[in-house]
């Protein structure tokens, strides 16, 4: 139709959008075909459907990890937690021995993840889809294992850094004051924390504050991110 511009977002415009968007931080790790571990740090992860309990990573079809992810039937996705940012930094840099002198665990289905994360994830691959630069990874969910109850590891603005206080004088605040603990919730619901201990949940869960400032800490020497965000 003439006279009119299709819409097109300006490439810096949506990086800087997506940027705003405050998101976990997890490390996906794989096995290749000789059995050894390969993993990027995500933030383009998220939980797809309920039941059956699927989740989504993106990943840049330029990783050099591709290729394994690409190929493999399960992989395992360690959710960071605050304080663990400096393994996001390794598995973010490309050449890096990423598995050299780190504390892993193997999961019940057999995968590689980091010792202590906040949340580890054993998932069998559902599908793969393309999507632009990147390919959707989704995983059925097949076992699950939660660490102590901890603030989480955010990733705002292209740092990464503990966005929350210690969430229980928080909770005892609020509780104190009335203030109905699900409309803290529904603001932030990425600094839930359900808590948990052994791998076995618990009923109680958590509140944490709005972050009051962009990150904390930066992941220092991070590059830059390819994933949307
Ligand atoms: C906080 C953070 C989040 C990231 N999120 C993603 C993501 O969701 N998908 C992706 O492909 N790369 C993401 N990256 C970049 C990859 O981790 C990085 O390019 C990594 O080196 C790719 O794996 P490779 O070393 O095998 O090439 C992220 C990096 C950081 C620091």
């Amino acid at each position: 139709m003439s006279g009119v511009t299709p819409l097109a977002a300006d490439p810096a415009l949506f990086r800087e959008a997506m940027a705003r968007f405050p998101a976990g931080v997890v490390i996906a790790t794989a096995h290749d075909e000789a059995g050894r571990p390969h993993g990027f740090t995500a933030s383009a992860f998220c939980s797809v459907s309920a039941d059956p309990p699927l989740v989504l990573v993106c990943l840049a079809t330029s990783a050099t990890c591709h290729p394994v992810f690409a190929r493999c039937d399960r992989f395992a996705v360690s959710v960071l937690q605050a304080g663990q940012e400096h393994h996001a930094t390794r598995f973010a840099t490309k050449g890096a021995r990423k598995f050299t002198d780190l504390d892993v665990t193997t999961t019940a289905g057999g995968q590689t993840a980091l010792a202590g994360a906040h949340a580890t994830l054993d998932c069998h691959v559902e599908g793969r889809h393309p999507a632009g630069d990147h390919t959707i990874i989704v995983g059925h969910v097949r076992h699950v294992v939660l660490g102590e109850p901890a603030p989480p590891a955010v990733y705002y603005r292209r740092r990464s850094g503990r966005s929350c206080r210690s969430p229980t004088p928080d909770l005892a605040a609020r509780r104190a004051s009335s203030q109905p603990v699900h409309t803290l919730r529904g603001r932030l619901a990425g600094c839930d924390v359900t808590a948990g201990g052994g791998g076995r949940p618990r009923a109680g869960r958590r509140a944490c504050p709005a972050p009051t400032a962009p990150a904390g800490r930066a992941a220092a020497g991070a590059p830059s991110r390819t994933a949307p965000g």
